[in-house]
């Protein structure tokens, strides 16, 4: 027995290739059958003188191992044995495409909106979905009877305490929570999902998504409101939109006004998603009311503000003309599938 019989065996299973499990097979009986090249070295290593006896020991056991590893691995790489070639199964064809997921119209206008208002500098700020009246409705300026509180429109999460517990009905929660921890100058938007109490309709549902804004600093005013807001409409809906603002009542902000643009569909010659006026209506916004800036220790006499809400289905209505606000909480997959490439009309 010779060191050259081991590295002689070491090389040809180097090169050795199966296709089959049979050719692996043959190759077994090759190396380590009954008469296999690797059994007749352990025949001769009889003969080995005693003092190599020891050296080709050890290797005659890793070059057995290796063989037995190499016809292992052949054995669970060759795979396609006959039965598999015979039934006409191509191994070797593309597996079937899985659908990617789509983003949903509320997430693609969301940040649509986010994205528009970071051009300006805002920042973005969120908050949590269960919170307390004090946020939602007391620091507002909310009269302790104002009948937004009423269970109608606000679900409760624990009753009969001073500051219950309750679902946000509107994102301005996390604007109070921005004002107490940030120093003025604030510009933030806080996009989130909201709840109310309302029976589900085409017009409305129980969940749905808000965006809202505010900006507090020294010396803003009405017409800075109005800009932005212009601004934001152009960059929404086209360079052409035209705003008006209705004068309107909100407790935490004086004076109000809730915002329409001009109807991009028909261009305010009157269609049925106008109902006739030229005019959607798209936000409401106002003057952040002093208290409101006191109730979170800001000097309301050094500093002012604007704040703005607006519904995010809403405005995917709008820009999709969807007319059932049901579909964005259904997950038909036929809806989703529609704005996989994000359409715009
Ligand atoms: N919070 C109001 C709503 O939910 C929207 C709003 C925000 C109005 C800020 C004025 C100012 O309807």
């Amino acid at each position: 027995m010779k060191r050259e019989d081991i590295d002689r065996i070491l090389s040809e299973l180097g090169e050795l290739k199966c296709r089959t499990l049979k050719e692996v097979e043959e190759a077994r009986v090759r190396f380590l059958g009954k008469k296999g090249e690797v059994t007749a070295l352990f025949d001769e290593f009889r003969e080995v003188s005693k003092d190599m006896k020891k050296e080709f020991g050890r290797s005659l056991n890793e070059l057995k191992k290796t063989v037995q590893d190499k016809i292992e691995e052949l054995r669970n790489t060759v795979g396609g044995d006959e039965s598999v070639a015979a039934s006409g199964v191509d191994l070797t064809m593309p597996g079937d495409d899985f659908g990617l997921g789509s983003r949903h119209p509320v997430s693609i206008v969301r940040q649509e909106i986010v994205d528009i208002f970071r051009k300006f500098g805002y920042d973005v700020a969120e908050g949590p979905e269960i919170e307390d009246d004090y946020h939602v409705f007391g620091a507002l300026n909310f009269p302790d009877n104002h009948p937004a509180r009423d269970m109608q429109d606000t679900f409760f999460v624990s009753v009969g305490h001073p500051n219950p517990l309750l679902l946000r009905t509107h994102t301005s929660s996390v604007q109070v929570r921005t004002m107490e921890k940030t120093d003025v100058p604030i510009r933030v938007v806080c996009p989130g999902r909201v709840f109310r109490n309302e029976a589900i309709s085409a017009r409305a549902h129980c969940i749905f998504h808000q965006i809202e804004g505010l900006y507090i600093d020294e010396g803003v005013t009405f017409a800075d409101l109005r800009q932005a807001i212009l601004l934001f409409a152009r960059e929404m809906f086209g360079p052409e939109t035209q705003i008006r603002m209705r004068p309107s009542y909100f407790p935490f902000t004086e004076p109000s006004a809730e915002v329409d643009v001009s109807c991009n569909i028909c261009h305010g010659k009157g269609c049925n998603i106008c109902k006739g006026t030229g005019w959607l209506e798209i936000l409401g916004c106002g003057m952040v009311d002093p208290n409101v800036l006191e109730a979170s220790g800001i000097d309301s006499k050094k500093y002012s503000g604007f704040a703005f809400g607006m519904g995010l289905e809403r405005i995917a209505m709008l820009k999709w003309r969807v007319n059932d606000l049901r579909h964005y909480f259904e997950n038909d997959l036929r809806f989703l599938k529609e704005f996989e490439a994000a359409p715009e009309v």
